[in-house]
């Protein structure tokens, strides 16, 4: 499948540090800003697949709602085993706008 970006979301619609969950082709997937930087991971947790955007982010940490697993939205990796991962998608800020490159 070849790359694309997808207009997601308003920029103005994501409160700082909270997860806000969008469907770009159907996935289900979780914006994050940080500051001026967007995050965008699989809204799916790797454990049991609760939805990531009910969680709480820690720092650089977002605690799932369900068993409190914890992922670095920079790199989706759990936190206690980093062979384990969410998968992390490139987001980028344009005119207002939040774009996610899916591939
Ligand atoms: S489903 Fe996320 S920690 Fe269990």
């Amino acid at each position: 499948m070849a790359e694309e970006w997808i207009e997601t979301a308003e920029a103005a619609a994501l409160k700082e540090g909270a997860p806000h969950a969008v469907f770009p082709k159907g996935l289900p997937v979780l914006l994050l800003r940080r500051g001026a930087e967007v995050f965008a991971l699989e809204n799916r947790c790797a454990h049991m697949g609760c939805p990531l955007a009910a969680g709480r982010l820690e720092g650089w940490l977002l605690r799932c709602p369900c068993h409190d697993w914890r992922f670095d939205i920079r790199d989706g990796r759990f936190a206690d085993a980093p062979e384990i991962s969410v998968k992390v998608y490139p987001a980028q800020l344009r005119d207002g706008k939040i774009f996610v490159r899916i591939s």
